[in-house]
């Protein structure tokens, strides 16, 4: 066992923290503040190689390791949480191509992806969150076609997507075997997007609503067999989580960092407050829950690097991480005191993004059932 990053692992940290100084950092409260979509800061990570990592490197990704993929989201999240979750929508709705997609699919979307384009993964339905199998979009086979009928909402990257990954119900069918994945072309007649959702955090990302009315897509479009659908959304799903960890480890990071530099520059009766063991215990705490963190995000990842992603540590890395950067960025906007309500300052913003990482890819609650259902399994 090696606990050390290997000297690329090094690199591709370095050049990230320094690009996310330079580039992220500085412009991230305007765009959260305007709630716009910094496609400038997009361009500029596409240009250096930070984007589509869960693309494959011969169809155009960037060839890192899943261990370095992690390093990466969580430096991007340490800078903005909002343009991170934009970068990995793609990645998110590139796994049920990953699963169950054959060459020419992967050929034909992933060369979307990697040459400026943006996808979305479309599960989530008004009624249907939790409750995957409860979803009401319906495909029926017509011909050498399915046509698709439903609404999917808060969906990532909805407006400017090519492309989204779909779960539906395959119209007339029963049991688990009801589910199709289809990847549906935006420009398909009868797909519309709804106006953008105003977000309490990742507000420089795009979010809305996706609906298809008698939208006609190819059986060429079907990822795996009729009837796959489902389990071909939750492997994605296990493949996707532990990068939740990691946008969440990359908050909590932040977090801990402006606290810490607070700390030493803030005196109160006559000294720095890191003086005072109160604040050294928040510190010491945080310091702790992130370094477990990491270790749970990392293991979890080696998972998916060995192709065999296991869902339980999925689900403990994005819960246990999302839980405690939560707790860390309220901890550090407790160390600012009322300056950490203001929002000139990084951690109300912090506190803001850390909230959805509990959220979604499956609620918090969610990640339990599935870590207790696979304990009571064994
Ligand atoms: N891998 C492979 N197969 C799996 C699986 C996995 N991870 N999880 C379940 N399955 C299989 C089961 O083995 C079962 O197979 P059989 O029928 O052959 O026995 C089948 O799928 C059905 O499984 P369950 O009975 O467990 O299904 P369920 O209806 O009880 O639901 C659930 C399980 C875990 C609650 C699931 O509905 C779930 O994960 N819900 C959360 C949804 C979620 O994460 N949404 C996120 C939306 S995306 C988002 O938020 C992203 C964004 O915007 C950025």
């Amino acid at each position: 066992m090696n606990f050390s990053l290997d000297e690329d692992q090094l690199a591709i940290k370095t050049m990230t923290r320094d690009f996310v100084n330079q580039e992220i950092i500085p412009q991230a409260r305007e765009y959260d503040e305007k709630e716009e979509f910094p496609f400038e800061i997009h361009n500029k990570l596409r240009e250096v190689g930070l984007y589509n990592f869960a693309v494959p490197e011969q169809f155009g990704g960037p060839g890192v390791d899943k261990i370095s993929h992690a390093l990466i989201v969580e430096e991007l999240a340490r800078g903005c949480a909002g343009v991170t979750t934009s970068v990995e929508a793609n990645s998110l709705a590139s796994y049920p191509i990953l699963v169950g997609g054959t060459e020419e699919q992967k050929k034909k979307y992933f060369g979307i992806i990697s040459s400026g384009g943006f996808s979305a993964f479309a599960l989530t339905e008004p009624s249907a969150g939790s409750d995957v199998a409860s979803l009401k979009t319906t495909a029926e086979r017509v011909g050498d076609e399915y046509v698709l009928n439903g609404e999917k909402c808060f969906i990532t990257n909805a407006s400017y997507a090519n492309y989204y990954t779909v779960l539906a119900k395959l119209k007339d069918s029963e049991g688990s075997k009801r589910f199709v994945a289809l990847i549906v072309d935006r420009e398909s007649e009868g797909v519309s997007v709804g106006p953008h959702e105003k977000k309490m955090g990742l507000r420089s990302s795009n979010t809305a609503s996706v609906t298809f009315e008698e939208v006609r897509v190819p059986v060429a479009n079907r990822l795996g067999e009729e009837g796959d659908g489902f389990k071909i959304f939750m492997k994605a799903l296990s493949y996707a989580r532990p990068m939740v960890g990691a946008q969440a480890l990359g908050i909590a990071q932040g977090a801990y960092e402006e606290a810490v530099n607070y700390a030493k520059e803030r005196k109160q009766f006559g000294q720095p407050i890191s003086n005072f063991q109160g604040i050294q215990f928040m510190l010491a705490d945080m310091a702790m829950e992130i370094e477990a963190s990491r270790l749970l995000v990392q293991k979890a990842v080696w998972y998916v690097q060995q192709g065999t992603p296991n869902t339980k540590i999925s689900s403990f890395a994005k819960c246990f991480a999302s839980d405690t950067a939560l707790k860390v960025a309220a901890d550090a906007v407790q160390i600012h005191g009322g300056y950490g309500y203001i929002r000139e300052y990084a951690v109300e913003k912090y506190f803001r993004d850390a909230k959805i990482m509990q959220i979604y890819e499956g609620t918090n609650q969610i990640q339990r059932v599935v870590i207790a259902k696979d304990i009571l399994q064994d």
